[in-house]
């Protein structure tokens, strides 16, 4: 949908390029997302897509068509934008910024109207704002606006510079949240810029990692990139963090779970033993069929059983298929049982260990 050919750029009076040599591609539907330090030539790549700055050299196709040989205004209204820093219009209300570029294409006032309402509840906004001024919003809230200008004209392709920039961590999490659920129902194609890393993995069904310079260092999925740096600069740019970055990219559904030293009430404490030896541990869990009940420590079990009498201790973290296993990683270790269980409801599921989550790492 998106295909950047060897493009440059150098700015009047500079002699070292902003960007130099870039070629990516992006296909329909997906995002994007340009990240790395700042200064490296995201905005200036991102702002020549829609030809907010003009190449110095090479090639961009949106949608098959030649950009650089298209009208430059009648481009910038079918490719939504949202701008660093947000960029509302702060003398127009809430309604007149997202009118904006609708209004430039002569839409008539009833579907104006009609999709100011689709839009201010599509981003989860409150009626009662249409009418205020950005300075009247909080941060997130004015994020949000920004997207939905973006959106007005329902543009096939978006490009956004740092959408969820200027909020604290928590919002911006939501924000994120939102968008991606946003994104499976709208498909856009997008390409994204952010310094964030986290960002760009939680976000990006690919990431650009450019260097000072508009340098491509690597583009790929986050899960091959973080398995495969190409280089010292990415795999520093990734952080030390690498190996649990990459399970935060993967569900609990994908591995095999192991069905745990589970025990039924009625079994005796040598059964108990046995299974304690056989894994090596010095806890077993009880529970029966699909359901599991608790655990108890070895100490506690006096007696000849059954292991059902004893006071259990609940699994303190329920983790779901869907949970990641950077998350099981971390109710492993914060249990005392250092193992992770899975549900699906009060269904149990099975339950995984350091090792299972660290075999997915290695692979
Ligand atoms: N109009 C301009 N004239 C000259 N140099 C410019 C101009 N705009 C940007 N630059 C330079 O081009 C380089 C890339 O700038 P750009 O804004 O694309 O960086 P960025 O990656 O978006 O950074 P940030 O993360 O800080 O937003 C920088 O060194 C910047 O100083
Ligand atoms: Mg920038």
């Amino acid at each position: 949908m998106i295909r950047l050919e060897d493009i440059r750029k150098v700015y009047p009076g500079t002699t070292t390029p902003a960007v130099s040599g870039l070629s990516l591609e992006v296909p329909e539907g997906a995002i994007a997302v340009l990240v790395g330090p700042s200064g490296c030539g995201k905005t200036t790549t991102l702002k020549m897509i829609n030809r907010l700055i003009e190449p110095t050299g090479g090639r961009i196709l949106v949608d098959g068509r030649n950009v650089l040989e298209a009208e430059a205004h009648e481009l910038r209204r079918s490719i939504g934008y949202v701008i660093q820093q947000i960029g509302l219009f702060p003398h127009r209300t809430i309604e007149d910024n997202i009118a904006t570029v609708p209004r430039l294409l002569g839409w008539d006032r009833a579907r104006i109207a009609s999709r100011i309402d689709e839009l201010i509840e599509l981003m989860d906004l409150e009626s009662d704002m249409r009418t205020r001024y950005p300075a009247e919003l909080s941060g997130g809230q004015r994020q949000r606006v920004g997207v939905a200008r973006a959106l007005a004209a329902d543009p096939p392709v978006m490009l956004m510079d740092e959408p969820f920039g200027a909020v604290d961590p928590i919002i911006r999490a939501r924000l994120q949240d939102q968008f991606l659920e946003l994104q499976a129902r709208l498909r856009k194609t997008i390409v994204m810029v952010t310094h964030d890393i986290d960002e760009a993995i939680t976000l990006g069904d690919r990431v650009a990692i450019l260097n000072v310079g508009g340098i491509l260092e690597q583009y790929g999925a986050p899960g091959d990139v973080l398995r495969d740096p190409a280089n010292e600069f990415v795999a520093d740019f990734l952080g030390s963090d690498r190996g649990i970055k990459r399970l935060s990219l993967i569900p609990v559904s994908s591995v095999e779970l192991d069905p745990g030293p589970v025990l039924s009430p009625a079994a005796s404490t040598a059964e108990a033993r046995d299974a304690m030896a056989r894994y090596g541990i010095d806890w077993v869990a009880v529970g029966e069929g699909d359901r599991l009940d608790g655990w108890v420590p070895a100490d506690e079990l006096a007696g000849p059983g059954p292991v059902g009498d004893a006071r259990l201790r609940r699994f303190q973290t329920r983790l779901s298929a869907t949970s990641s296993l950077k998350e099981a990683l971390d109710a492993v270790v914060s249990s005392h049982t250092s193992v992770a269980a899975v549900f699906d409801g009060e269904r149990y599921l099975g339950m995984l260990t350091a090792d299972r989550i660290s075999a997915e790492i290695l692979r």
